[in-house]
């Protein structure tokens, strides 16, 4: 952008009574369920930078490893140029990391959480002033609506972290079967994907000696009070984090540790002790099984980055 502003452009996100009306069906499944996205209010998004932070959680810090071993490659195979699209970028960090390597011509973040994102493409407009960049506060998860001012040509979508194991084998598909539908046969797609590895790793990553994940976990509450009007009490639950190999995800609930009923404004539901809300699944690909799901989407020409241990991978897919 000439003037060193960037663009900023904010979508009308779920309103209250859709999101209470949502919340309130899962919680009263006969096996209780909310959605993941529900784990990310102001404390959870800082207690989930945390977690990245942890010696357990190698997620972060092996895609980093990633990009900086193979950074130079993989931008020669993602090609230069490109509308950079950064999918949940949050503080913008990990796209502007790249930004020497990819040198975008157009950078577009979009995340949900819209005020957090302002700040940060704001003062990386200034660093980057010849970027022009449109900055998206929209939840993307269900639906991809990408103004007109978002370049067609030559897009590359950017979805690190393994955020992609937080959907369902199906969803996920959906999810990047409409990133194909947005972009041009030059398109392209840049993922981190973590992948299956033994319990124990897994096991720890998930459930943290400092209990970090479990705080992650347990502010869920905190937020369903805040949503719902309820009135879970924190004290009679605990997280549990696991690999469930047969399913190849990693499962998060929160289990009564107490037989309990929970009110809300308009509900209630009795909890008898040990039985669980299912709060996340965080699903773990091989390389192969997740080559399967871009071609069923529409991309092809994969290319794979690993660390050392192969525990992570970095793929780049094309438009086909
Ligand atoms: C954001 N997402 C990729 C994280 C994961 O590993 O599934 C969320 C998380 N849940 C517990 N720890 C981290």
């Amino acid at each position: 952008m000439e003037n060193g502003l960037a663009e900023f452009i904010k979508h009308a996100l779920q309103d209250r009574d859709a999101i209470r009306s949502e919340l309130v069906a899962g919680l009263m499944l006969p096996q209780a369920v909310t959605s993941p996205k529900y784990l990310y209010d102001a404390l959870g998004s800082k207690l989930f930078e945390a977690i990245c932070e942890l010696p357990e959680y190698y997620p972060t810090r092996t895609e980093a490893e990633i990009f900086r071993t193979h950074g130079a490659e993989i931008a020669s195979v993602a090609g230069l140029g490109s509308t950079l699209i950064d999918l949940g970028a949050g503080n913008c960090a990990k796209a502007a990391s790249l930004f020497s390597l990819l040198r975008p011509q157009q950078y577009v973040p979009i995340d949900i959480s819209a005020e957090f994102l302002h700040d940060a493409v704001t003062s990386l407009q200034q660093q980057f002033f010849h970027i022009d960049m449109l900055a998206l506060g929209m939840d993307f998860s269900s639906a991809l609506q990408l103004p007109a001012t978002v370049r067609r040509h030559n897009r590359l979508f950017f979805y690190p972290g393994s955020s992609i194991g937080n959907f369902n084998p199906d969803e996920a598909l959906a999810f990047i079967k409409r990133l194909r539908g947005a972009c041009d046969i030059e398109g392209g797609l840049l993922i981190g994907v973590d992948l299956v590895k033994d319990s124990a790793t897994l096991d720890a990553a998930y459930d943290d000696a400092l209990g970090v994940t479990a705080s992650f976990n347990l502010n869920l509450l905190l937020h369903l009070n805040r949503l719902l009007g309820a009135d879970f009490n924190l004290r009679q639950w605990r997280h549990r984090g696991f690999f469930n190999a047969e399913a190849s995800r990693v499962e998060m609930h929160l289990e009564a540790t107490d037989d309990t009923v929970v009110r809300w404004h308009g509900g209630q539901r009795r909890f008898v002790q040990g039985e669980r809300l299912h709060t996340e699944n965080s699903y773990k690909y091989t390389v192969p099984g997740f080559t399967e799901l871009l071609g069923q989407a529409g991309f092809g020409q994969v290319r794979v980055w690993r660390d050392p241990r192969q525990w992570f991978m970095v793929c780049h897919a094309r438009a086909v």
